[in-house]
């Protein structure tokens, strides 16, 4: 296992009237280079749990582990750990402080002590990735941009620190639907050619289920279903049951195989889609 949790609980406020559980006894385990998604319905505790990943929330009771080591409260530990996975929050946009773009992915590195050629090379490296052209936009101030833009500001201020898993939490959130796959590309990209491990909450499955190795399932603060994309997608009516529908290609052709066709039903692309529909008229023709 590269990052994980054993029996991993977690109570807000504890001891007091207002004492919330949002994670209940989760283990599971994602190897290097996976692409993971975390879903589940609102409340569910993605977020809570996404942030125990990077040392920023402690468990209750349980244990995180990175490298199958437990990760533990050392402050000068858990900093190291924040630099190796990098942490991308929910509307992260709305945390943004500095007064240019280049300050705010500067940040990171400028913290850590870096020297300032040092810094400069990371946010052009980080800006390039994400595919933001460095000229036009380094010095203008990061609320000027367009939401997608910022969203991609926001990715480019993590990769700075040249993180070796990147957690999203719902990074898709409010954007349309280009936006949307523009940031699922770039995720794609990250992942199969930086070989970046990346760990996202997501309640898009119709770009998300084409690219993930392996997925949990939350409903309040449990895990109820972990394992390879293909094993958890393919229960479609459990998933259907937690009020959360498989991406509607996918539908289709559970649709089709349910009246005897012979298709298969792991498919979440419109091109897999064509593929396998087109494989299907020929066999008929012949
Ligand atoms: N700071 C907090 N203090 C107290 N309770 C909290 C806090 N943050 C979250 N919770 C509670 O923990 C539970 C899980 O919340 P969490 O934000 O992890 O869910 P989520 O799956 O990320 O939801 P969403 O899809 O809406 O982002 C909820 O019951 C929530 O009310
Ligand atoms: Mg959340």
């Amino acid at each position: 296992m590269f990052i994980g949790t054993e029996q991993l609980t977690h109570t807000y406020m504890p001891g007091t009237p207002f004492a919330t559980e949002a994670l209940h006894n989760i283990s599971f385990g994602f190897r290097r280079g996976e692409f993971a998604l975390i879903i589940g319905p609102s409340g569910s505790g993605k977020s809570t749990l996404i942030q125990h990943l990077n040392g920023l929330l402690r468990p209750t009771s349980g244990r995180v582990l990175f490298e199958g080591k437990s990760v533990g409260s050392d402050k000068h530990e858990l900093l190291r750990l924040r630099r190796r996975i990098g942490l991308v929050f929910q509307m992260p946009e709305e945390q943004f402080f500095s007064e240019t773009v280049f300050d705010e992915i500067a940040f990171a590195p400028r913290n850590q002590g870096l020297q300032e050629e040092e810094v400069e090379k990371r946010v052009m490296e980080a800006l390039e990735k994400t595919g933001l052209q460095a000229s036009e936009l380094k010095n203008r101030h990061p609320f000027q941009l367009s939401a997608g833009q910022k969203r991609l500001v926001a990715i480019a201020a993590v990769l700075s620190l040249k993180p070796e898993v990147l957690i999203l939490d719902e990074p898709t959130a409010a954007l349309d639907t280009t936006c949307r796959k523009n940031l699922f590309n770039l995720l794609t990209g990250l992942n199969q050619k930086e070989g970046l491990t990346v760990v996202i909450s997501t309640h898009h499955l119709d770009e998300a289920a084409a690219l993930a190795n392996r997925v949990l399932v939350l409903q309040q603060g449990k895990l109820v279903m972990s394992g390879l994309a293909a094993d958890v997608f393919g229960k479609r009516e459990e998933l259907y049951e937690l009020g959360l529908a498989l991406p509607p290609v996918t539908e289709i052709m559970h649709g089709l195989a349910d009246k005897g066709l012979p298709v298969k039903t792991a498919v979440y692309t419109l091109q897999e889609a064509r593929r396998e529909i087109r494989a299907l008229k020929r066999r008929y023709k012949s």
